[in-house]
Order: C-alpha cells, then sequence, then structure tokens
C-alpha cells in the first residue's frame, strides 16, 4: 500500500513517559501496524529521530528498536528538513526553551504537558505557534481513557440529570527511596527542578473537567508536602521542596445548569490505596451517579438507589458495593496516548479538527499556578478567561 512518512523529532524517549507511551506504545505501535490509514487510503509512516542528552542511551533505544536517527543535538535534529512535527517529553522545567526553538524552526508542536512552569510561559507559546503558523497539541490522555470515555458518554447521554457534584480520589504511596527505590523520578519532588503534585495533576483535572463538565471558573486548594525527606536515584537524601498532596475544591459552570458544580478532588503521593483503580471520580446527579476509574466505570440510577437508615448500632445491613451496574466497554479502547497521536497526526496530515492545543495546555497551566496561588493566600480565586492576543 502506498505510504508517505512524516518525520517526527522525539525528545525525552529516555524517560519513563517518552520511552514507554510515547515511543513504544504510540509510534512504535502505529509502525507494527503498518502505519496510520489515511482518508485517500495510503497510509502514514512515522520517521523517528531521537533527541537526548545521553548518545549511550539514544545509541541504546534505537539499536533495541531498529531506528537509526538519534542524536544529542536538537538543533540540528530540529534543522533537517525532513522532521515536520516536534514532540517533547523531557522534565517539564526543560519544556519551554525547546518547544520555542521548535517553533522558531516552523515545527509544528506536540508534547507534554504541563506545556510551561507558568502561566506567563504557557501563553506566550500558544501565542507565538499561533503566529508561526505551525500545529500544536497537548497530550490530554486521561480523555483517552476506556473509564473516562464512558464517564464522558453517560454525561453527554443526559444519564445524570441535573449533576450534583463531583469528587476525585487520586493517589498512591510513592516509596522515599531509603528501604525501597521510589517509583517516580527525585525531580518530581524538588520545586526548583518543576516538581510538584499541583503543577503535574491540575492540569490534567482542568482538561478532564474542561472537556466532560463545563468550564473551570473558580478553585480553592489546600497544599502540603507530607514527606519532607526523600532519597534519590543515587540513594542520597535530598529535601522535598515541592508539594506532594493537594486538595482542591474547582467550580465548574455547566451550560443549562443554574449554579457551578462542584468539584472536590484530592491528589496525593502519600495515601495508601484502598480503591479499585489509582483514580477514581464519583459524580452525583438527580437521575443516577457514577463512579469511574481508568478502566471501569459503575453507575446507579434512581431507580434502584437504596434507602440507607442511618443506624450506627446496627452493622451494615447493605452490601453498597454490588447494588451498582458495570457500564458496557461497547467499542475497543485502543491506548489513550496512541489514540491521541494518532488524532495529532490526522489534524497535521488532513487537517481534521483538534482542539487539545496549546491553549488548552495554557488553561491547565493557569489552574496550576491559581490553584498554589490560592493554597498560598488561603483563599478562593476566580479563574480568568485567557487572551488569545497575538504575539508581540
Ligand atoms: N501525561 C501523563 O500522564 C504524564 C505522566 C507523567 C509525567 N508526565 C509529564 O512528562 C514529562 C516527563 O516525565 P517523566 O515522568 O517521563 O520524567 P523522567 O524523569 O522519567 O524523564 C525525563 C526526560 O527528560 C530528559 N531530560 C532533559 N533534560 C533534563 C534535565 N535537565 N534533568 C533531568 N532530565 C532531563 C531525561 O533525559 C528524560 O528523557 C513531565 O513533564 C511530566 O509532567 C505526563
Amino acid at each position: 500500500m502506498a505510504r508517505t512518512t512524516i518525520g517526527i523529532v522525539l525528545n525525552g524517549v529516555t524517560g519513563r513517559m517518552g520511552y514507554r507511551q510515547h515511543l513504544v506504545r504510540s509510534l512504535l505501535a502505529i509502525r507494527e501496524q503498518g502505519g496510520l490509514p489515511l482518508r485517500d487510503g495510503t497510509r502514514l509512516w512515522p520517521e523517528l529521530v531521537l533527541v537526548g542528552r545521553s548518545e549511550t542511551k539514544l545509541r541504546e533505544i534505537a539499536d533495541r528498536h531498529g531506528l537509526t536517527e538519534w542524536t544529542t543535538d536538537l538543533n540540528a535534529g530540529l534543522a533537517r528538513p525532513d522532521v515536520q512535527i516536534y514532540f517533547d517529553s523531557q522534565v517539564t522545567a526543560q519544556r519551554e526553551k525547546a518547544l520555542r526553538l521548535a517553533i522558531e524552526a516552523g515545527k509544528h508542536i506536540y508534547t507534554e504537558k504541563p506545556t510551561a512552569e507558568d502561566l506567563s510561559g504557557a501563553v506566550e507559546l500558544a501565542r507565538l505557534a499561533d503566529a508561526a503558523g505551525i500545529k500544536h497539541g497537548v497530550v490530554q490522555d486521561k480523555l483517552f481513557l476506556p473509564g473516562l470515555r464512558k464517564l464522558d458518554r453517560l454525561v453527554r447521554g443526559g444519564f445524570f440529570g441535573r449533576i450534583l457534584s463531583i469528587r476525585g480520589e487520586f493517589g498512591y504511596w510513592v516509596f522515599e527511596g531509603d528501604w525501597q527505590p521510589a517509583q517516580r523520578p527525585s525531580w518530581n519532588y524538588r520545586a526548583a527542578d518543576g516538581g510538584g503534585i499541583v503543577v503535574d495533576m491540575f492540569p490534567h483535572w482542568h482538561y478532564v473537567l474542561e472537556q466532560i463538565f463545563g468550564q473551570v471558573n473558580a478553585v480553592t486548594a489546600h497544599v502540603s508536602t507530607l514527606i519532607p525527606t526523600r532519597w534519590d536515584e543515587a540513594g542520597e537524601p535530598y529535601e522535598a521542596t515541592a508539594d506532594d498532596a493537594a486538595y482542591g475544591i474547582f467550580e465548574i459552570d455547566r451550560a443549562g445548569q443554574s449554579s457551578p458544580i462542584v468539584a472536590q478532588i484530592n491528589s496525593s503521593w502519600g495515601v495508601r490505596v484502598y480503591r479499585d483503580e489509582l483514580v477514581e471520580f464519583q459524580v452525583d446527579g438527580t437521575e443516577g451517579s457514577a463512579v469511574a476509574g481508568l478502566r471501569n466505570c459503575r453507575i446507579q440510577h434512581r431507580s434502584t438507589t437504596p434507602k440507607p437508615v442511618w443506624n450506627p448500632d446496627l452493622p451494615a445491613t447493605e452490601d453498597f458495593r454490588s447494588q451498582w451496574q458495570v457500564v458496557p466497554d461497547n467499542e475497543e479502547f485502543d491506548n489513550g496516548f496512541k489514540a491521541q497521536w494518532e488524532l495529532f497526526l490526522r489534524h497535521v496530515v488532513e487537517d481534521e479538527p483538534y482542539s487539545w492545543d496549546l491553549w488548552a495546555g495554557a488553561r491547565g497551566v493557569q489552574l496550576a499556578e491559581l490553584g498554589l496561588r490560592s493554597a498560598r493566600e488561603g483563599r478562593r480565586i476566580e479563574i480568568p478567561e485567557l487572551q488569545a492576543e497575538p504575539s508581540k
């Protein structure tokens, strides 16, 4: 079958997300299926150029996967005329300057979140990208997870009636690193290196809430550093200067509802899991409720809602969990990162609409920034709309 190639520079492939989700599970998986089928019957074949700091690591990854193109010189990668897209999954603190270089080089941009360390940087990137006339996209993988797709389907189908409230619980125990190695990189726990659970997770909560329920208009947050000392990759102790727990209240304006929906989301790397999944959202509505995780979603309709009676003198008489119904898949769910890569590639080559762009990314950074300010100042903060003025 005829195929066209598209050159993609991948920066950050030695990292957790870059290697596993973006290289192996997305782009190599697209190659394994023979390329991405296009409208005209041809296939799009991603040609990959790996970029990073360590020649040894890049060569090792390239060899392992039969790839031949890699460089430790980002500018050299960006100067290649056969490259159309720049992808970034570096540590957050390195992202903005690399994205600026790629925009200057006239490449389309696809990037991990958060797009920048602060709002002004994130907005400037979006403006520069628009002014350069390039296409841009930001990873919003949670939207493509089966559990949240099913939740979105319930919302769009009108299952809930009037939506009353949302509660989210995200987290697990991240080992300190002394007697068992930590399962997340140490930069996540140092503020100066772009770490912190608010900067990491609020961008996710922003697009989940905005895309499924409505515009997020206010935030109130409390943040903590629960574990003050951790041990790094070399086994050395360091001070955890970033927040590792955040308790947020988000107010959402939803079309057709007269008062805002309140979403409370706990995010923590200092909790032990007594849940079915590492993140779960419970949505309660007048007509029914749902609990959605990464993969599964369960519902209870008003017609099957039991009538519990509060009586602490007696043991619970109902098995509450068994009273919920499983929402069926009804479709095949591919890896969420791959699904979004495919949409972005179609946006670039076939001009398909694509809304998860640097502006959406900037709104996520804005929520993180205002969430941190809310915690610092001990008050609720309203979220202004971002202005998409052209770059000066
Ligand atoms: N979408 C998601 O669900 C999700 C999940 C986790 C992380 N992320 C984002 O992905 C990005 C990478 O996170 P990760 O967990 O893969 O991190 P990681 O530490 O595993 O990987 C970081 C990558 O950046 C490179 N790098 C470049 N300059 C660096 C520097 N000065 N110091 C250290 N590393 C440097 C590393 O070599 C490596 O390739 C972050 O921005 C993070 O917010 C997204």
